[in-house]
């Protein structure tokens, strides 16, 4: 499935070196993850959100890899958490960009 992670400059930059993205901090239940949204606008805004430009990135998971982000309310099926626009973590240590749009 088709989904985004958005990232200051400096996530970018370190994003291509890498040439991946790495799942971040412990979070819900200590799992860690790579924090992804199926909504364009929602990862731009995430890109943004340190001020200056950013990068969202596109990415193609597993939905099997998916957990709903506890934040995204009280559904948690995934599919429901994705139709509604929420956010979800890809339970992985690692996930390749496909694409990548300048914001
Ligand atoms: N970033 C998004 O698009 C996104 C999507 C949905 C929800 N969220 C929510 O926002 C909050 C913060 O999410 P976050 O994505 O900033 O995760 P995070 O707070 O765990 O921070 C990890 C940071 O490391 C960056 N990173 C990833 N791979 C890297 C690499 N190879 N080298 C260096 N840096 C790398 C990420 O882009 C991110 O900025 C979470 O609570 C999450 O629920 C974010």
């Amino acid at each position: 499935m088709k989904l985004y992670h958005g990232t200051d400059a400096e996530g970018a930059e370190a994003i291509n070196n890498d040439g991946v993205i790495k799942a971040g901090h412990s979070y819900y239940g200590g799992v860690s993850g790579v924090a992804l949204t199926p909504r364009f606008d929602v990862a731009v805004d995430f890109a943004l959100a340190h001020g200056g430009d950013g990068v969202v990135f596109e990415v193609e998971v597993d939905e099997d890899v998916l957990v709903a982000d506890p934040e995204s309310g009280n559904i948690d099926s995934v599919e429901d958490v994705i139709a509604a626009g929420g956010s979800v973590y890809a339970c992985v240590n690692t996930v390749t960009p496909r694409k990548q749009h300048e914001v």
